[in-house]
Parts: C-alpha cells; sequence; structure tokens
C-alpha cells in the first residue's frame, strides 16, 4: 500500500518525498528506515485542524515511544505539537532535540525517584502521575526542593478496547493507573488534592493501542465525566485538562479499517461537550497522545533480498537483510504487514507466489510476513516493507549483534540522514576491555 508522498518514479521506482528509494537503497545499504516528512507534518497538522474547526482548547502530545530521535523532535517543534516521554532516556532526547520542557508529559508506571527528580529539574510541564507510590516519591521531590508541579493523574476505567491483548491497556486488570470501580482514583484525588506541592490540572486515560473505531474512547468519556461530575459535587473539584490518550488505529495492510484521525478526535470532542452540557461541566481542555497515527504509515522499510528456500508442497521462504532486530511486531503480536518490490512496480498480470518474507535472525520467529503473494524476487531485489514507522526503529534491539539499521527523512526531493546505522565498533563499545 501507498500513503503520503509514495508513488511509482519514471524508472518504476518506488518513490517518496521526491527521493527514489533504490537509490536510498544503494547510498545508505540495507535494511534502511525511510520516513516521509511531508506525511508526518500532515498527520500532525490533521489533528491540530481538528480541534481549531471544533473550537476546542487542546494539545497534541505526540507518544514519543512511537519513534524518537533527535529529529523527531524538531520536527514536532515546528509542526507545534507536544510530547510525551515515559523514560528518563527518552526525557534527554526530547529536550537534547530542543523540546521545551513545559510542552513535554511524563508517563510512566514506574518512574524512578532518579527520573522524577530528573523531570522537576528539568521543567517538565506535565507529570501525569500513575499510582501511589509515585504520589508519595514526587511529594517528596515536590517538598524538598520547595516547588509545585502540574499534573494529571491517570485513571483505568475498566473498558476492554478490541486490539491485541499486550497492548490493552484501559481494563480494569492493568498495570497502569488508579481504578475506577475500587475506589483507587478518587483515594489518589483526595491525597494529591491536599497536598500543595500538587497543582491537579485533571485526569488522563489511555485505552489501548491500533483501535479501529471510537466506541472504546465513547465508553472512556463517559464513564470518567460520571466520576469527574461526582468529584465536583464531593470536593468542589472540577479538571482544566481531559486527555483521553492515543491509540487512534492505522493500515498496516488492506484488511485494516481503521476510522479517520479526525473522526477519532471529533468523535471524542462531541462526546466531551454533550457530557459536559448534560451535567453542567465546565468544558476542559482536550489533550490526546498519538503516536502510531502521526508516523506509522510515514516510514517504510528497505531490505535486501538474500537467500531464498523452498521446502516443495509447504512454502517458500525469501529472507532479507534485516528481520526481528529492526521490527519484533510479527513476532510479538503477530502484526501484520504489507510489502512491495522498491526496484519495480508490480504488474497486475505478473504471476505471484505464496511465500514468507522471514529475516535473517537464529529464530524460526523471526518473520516479518507470514504469507503474502509476491512476484518472484531474486538477490538483485529490494522489498520495502510499508508501515513501519512507529513501533519498528523504537523497538530494535542489537539481537545476534546485528547493527541497527539507519534512518533518513525524505522531502520535497532532499533526503537526510537522521540516525546512522550502527558500526561493529558501536556493538562493543559498553563491552569493558578483556584482560
Ligand atoms: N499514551 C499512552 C499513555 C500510551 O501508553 C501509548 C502507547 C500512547 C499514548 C500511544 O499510543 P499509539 O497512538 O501509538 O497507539 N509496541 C506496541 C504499542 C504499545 C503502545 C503502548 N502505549 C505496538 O508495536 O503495537
Amino acid at each position: 500500500m501507498l500513503f503520503g508522498t509514495a508513488k511509482w518514479n519514471r524508472e518504476d521506482h518506488l518513490e517518496i518525498g521526491g527521493v527514489d528509494t533504490v537509490e536510498l537503497a544503494k547510498k545508505y545499504g540495507t535494511p534502511l528506515f525511510v520516513y516521509d516528512v511531508q506525511h508526518i507534518r500532515e498527520m500532525a497538522r490533521g489533528f491540530k485542524q481538528t480541534f481549531k474547526e471544533e473550537g476546542i482548547k487542546n494539545k497534541v502530545v505526540y507518544a514519543s515511544k512511537a519513534f524518537s530521535c533527535l529529529a523527531v523532535y524538531k520536527l514536532l517543534q515546528e509542526e507545534s505539537l507536544s510530547c510525551d516521554v515515559v523514560s528518563g532516556g527518552e526525557l534527554y532526547t526530547a529536550i537534547k532535540g530542543g523540546m521545551d520542557p513545559k510542552e513535554i508529559a511524563f508517563h510512566g508506571n514506574n518512574k524512578t525517584k532518579s527520573e522524577l527528580q530528573m523531570a522537576i529539574d528539568e521543567g517538565v510541564g506535565t507529570i501525569i502521575v500513575d499510582n501511589f507510590y509515585e504520589i508519595q516519591l514526587l511529594s517528596e521531590i515536590l517538598h524538598a526542593e520547595k516547588k509545585t508541579q502540574e499534573i494529571l493523574f491517570r485513571v483505568t476505567p475498566g473498558i476492554s478496547a478490541e486490539t491485541h491483548d499486550y497492548i490493552l491497556t484501559g481494563q480494569v486488570d492493568s498495570k497502569f493507573g488508579f481504578d475506577v470501580a475500587s475506589g483507587q482514583a478518587e483515594v489518589a484525588l483526595q491525597q494529591l488534592l491536599a497536598d500543595d506541592v500538587f497543582i491537579v490540572k485533571g485526569v488522563h486515560c489511555h485505552i489501548g493501542s491500533q483501535i479501529f473505531s471510537p466506541e472504546g474512547f465513547i465508553a472512556a468519556t463517559d464513564i470518567i465525566f460520571d466520576l469527574l461530575n461526582t468529584w465536583k459535587t464531593a470536593f468542589n473539584y472540577t479538571v482544566s485538562v481531559f486527555n483521553i490518550g492515543g491509540g487512534f488505529g492505522i493500515q498496516y495492510t488492506d484488511s485494516d479499517t481503521p476510522v479517520s484521525p479526525a473522526e477519532f478526535v471529533k468523535t471524542i470532542i462531541h462526546q466531551v461537550k454533550e457530557n459536559c452540557q448534560k451535567r453542567d461541566y465546565p468544558l476542559p481542555e482536550i489533550w490526546i497522545e498519538p503516536g502510531r497515527s502521526i508516523v506509522a504509515e510515514a516510514g517504510m522499510t528497505l531490505y535486501s533480498v538474500g537467500s531464498q528456500k523452498e521446502v516443495p508442497g509447504v512454502r517458500k521462504f525469501v529472507s532479507v537483510d534485516g528481520g526481528m532486530g529492526d521490527n519484533i511486531r510479527p513476532a510479538l503480536y503477530d502484526a501484520t504487514y504489507d510489502a512491495l518490490v522498491a526496484n519495480r512496480q508490480i504488474d497486475a498480470a505478473e504471476t505471484t507466489e505464496l511465500i514468507s518474507i522471514v529475516g535473517k535472525y537464529c529464530e524460526s520467529g523471526d518473520v516479518l510476513i507470514r504469507e503474502i503473494d509476491f512476484p518472484k524476487v531474486t538477490d538483485a531485489d529490494i522489498i520495502a516493507l510499508t508501515s513501519t514507522g512507529a513501533y519498528g526503529y523504537s523497538m530494535a534491539s542489537n539481537y545476534n549483534r546485528n547493527p541497527k539499521p539507519a534512518v533518513v527523512f525524505v522531502e520535497n526531493g532532499q533526503e537526510k540522514l537522521v540516525v546512522r546505522r550502527e558500526t561493529f565498533d558501536d556493538l562493543i563499545h559498553l563491552d569493558c576491555p578483556v584482560d
């Protein structure tokens, strides 16, 4: 599937951002992540625009975990997006990338004391408090520093969105957030309001990831506003921020049919407005935290074809020069992808064969695409796996001591190397010398 500026050029090569992917593969080697910068900008602008049309104060908070590197943060600043971080490492990268600390929100179910201290020292705008232990740690630090901190606190509304179990987060049986049903969320609010180091701006909730329809967001909004309404009466407390998280689904293959980002956002806005009107509740700012929906379809991975093995009557394996080290998602979540031959457009009339595209890692589970009808390829071909921009590079590993790929941004006919390929020396640079 082609997204954004991707198209076939005169040489019949796949081109993105006006740059020939075959040339990129030659110049930077494979595997190679390539990002269509204009596509990322359009996704970011789309979210902003929807809020603008609806006249709602908002923050579009990019979820760094989807893909983080210095260049991403420059792009976010250019598009007036905020970001979240979930570790000291992401926070460090965001700050080095020039993000205004005030525009950073810090998430996580087990932020360490040193990470919280780092966030306070750096002046992070919002900390999203997840649990009672964190309330205590953060309170101690803030009292010691004689500082106050704007916070949201994360509530778990107890709903199940339809997605893979490992990426569900809004259900009761979750390690994240203060549970609504058991009353933990209310106890947390009381503790937070009683401690004057906390400026309690509002609530946060994230129901899961790769979600295709808005129902889960509607249900979560209703549950949370029921709660907010009781808190208004009981504690005279109203939120100024309602953060509904991210999780908007994208297309990996033809069979993925998510509603558009604009539709997700419009539905959420309408549901919030309706709840507020019904209850005479002051309309809060709405924050969202899209990660995947901003970068996934903008990214693709280029691989060179290597060995092939045909097991007669069973299956043909086509191996590429990357795999689970640069894309763990098929192995971890049974994730599906689509692929193209970057150096020639597949002719609809061309004979295809059913193949598995597999990686070079020493695991049978190192599969990129389990089954795809694909034209015959040789070691002269470059395969492009599409929609790999989210949770590919960010979850990459050095398994089997394979170096991580390079990352290139392309826009308006220009390419820019934003993360260089790891070298073998990079692989041993943390190893202490052996006497
Ligand atoms: N906000 C919070 C609090 C989150 O936990 C997440 C994702 C997001 C925002 C962004 O969700 P997105 O819009 O990207 O779906 N590695 C998995 C995805 C894990 C997502 C974890 N949290 C994958 O490759 O599918």
